[in-house]
């Protein structure tokens, strides 16, 4: 018995702000942020609410599925749009659900941890949840902090998950939590993302590197199996670090950070819908789902495909 991924959906604002504009008005540069983070323009705009209520009636759009036949809503964000109600509610509202919904904070790890939550339920006696990552970073980014201001963005992603008895596109889970590591990238209330970029570049790519080697033996593959990874959108250079000690080439992981920044649980459902548009995902493949963040969590799954 297990999980299937039954429809996919994106939502970004539709301002574009590139990396000359940010240079405009803060002392950095195009090349800097290219070269440093891999970071060439990103999205400004809209709420966790807006955003996810487009991305999650994508993805039911995509499923052909209606909102009465969506058993639970678990909605990833860093960024609520309220301390209360959870912005679950707010979207389940406007998508036409009377379903059970409610948040998940795991910062830039959240859609894994939402999928794993989502995964139990429907172990449990649901049919089919809706999992939505929505951030509106860019509300908590002081926009005169060139550390901060390069790297975050807006967006959202979500995936319609279905019970099937009979077998699962979910093979392995790995996740963890270090609370020791809080200090590292944190955000007060009234206040602005605050991160020790340096400390948290070395821990992302030992906790991706460590989380994704237990998903892959516990799965029963090794990295040469993975047609793909589609790894958490923070920096370049942290993928690349990573997918090499991993054994695998770049060629295999998916990048969107170039177009969209940093944009926390949104940014795995957003590498995943840019590689089903390019055609890098096929039935029966392999991909290695693996992400990082604040807190400090940490989360890798291993997935096959059935679609
Ligand atoms: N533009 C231009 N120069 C800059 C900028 C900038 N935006 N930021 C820093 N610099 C300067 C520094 O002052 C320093 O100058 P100096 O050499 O004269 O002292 C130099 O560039 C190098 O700075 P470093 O901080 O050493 O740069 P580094 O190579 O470490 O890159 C970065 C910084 C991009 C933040 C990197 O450390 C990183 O990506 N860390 C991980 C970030 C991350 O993944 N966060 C994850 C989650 S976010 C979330 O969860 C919401």
């Amino acid at each position: 018995m297990g999980v299937r991924f039954r429809g996919w959906g994106i939502a970004v604002p539709d301002r574009i702000v590139t990396n000359e504009e940010l240079s405009q008005t803060l002392e950095t540069s195009d090349e800097w942020i290219t070269e440093r983070t891999g970071i060439r323009e990103r999205r400004i705009g809209g709420s966790a609410k807006t955003l996810g209520v487009l991305a999650g009636q994508r993805a039911m759009d995509d499923a052909a599925v209606s909102a009465e036949e969506i058993d639970f809503l678990v909605l990833a964000t860093t960024t609520p749009d309220r301390i209360a109600p959870a912005t679950a509610t707010m979207v389940a509202h406007e998508l036409g659900m009377s379903c059970p919904a409610m948040d998940v904070n795991a910062a830039c790890s959240g859609f894994m941890y939402a999928i794993r939550t989502a995964q139990g339920l429907l172990e449990t006696g649901n049919k089919r949840i809706l999992v939505i990552g929505a951030e509106h970073l860019s509300r908590w980014v002081d926009w005169s902090d060139r550390n901060m201001a390069v790297l975050l963005a807006d967006g959202a992603g979500a995936a319609v998950l279905e019970f099937d008895p009979n077998g699962t596109d979910l093979l392995s889970f790995s996740l963890g939590a270090d609370g020791s590591a809080a200090d590292l990238l944190t955000c007060e209330h009234g206040g602005y993302f605050e991160m020790d970029g340096k400390e948290v570049f070395r821990r992302a790519v030992r906790f991706v590197v460590d989380s994704a080697e237990k998903a892959l033996v516990s799965a029963g593959i090794s990295s040469d199996d993975l047609s793909l990874v589609i790894p958490h959108q923070a920096n370049i250079r942290i993928i690349q670090a990573a997918t090499q000690r991993l054994g695998i080439e770049m060629d295999r992981a998916v990048v969107v950070l170039d177009r969209y920044g940093n944009t926390s649980s949104a940014s795995i459902p957003l590498a995943f819908d840019d590689a089903r548009a390019n055609g890098r995902i096929k039935s029966g493949d392999y991909a290695l789902l693996t992400g990082f963040g604040a807190g400090m969590t940490w989360a890798s799954a291993v997935v096959r495909w059935s679609r």
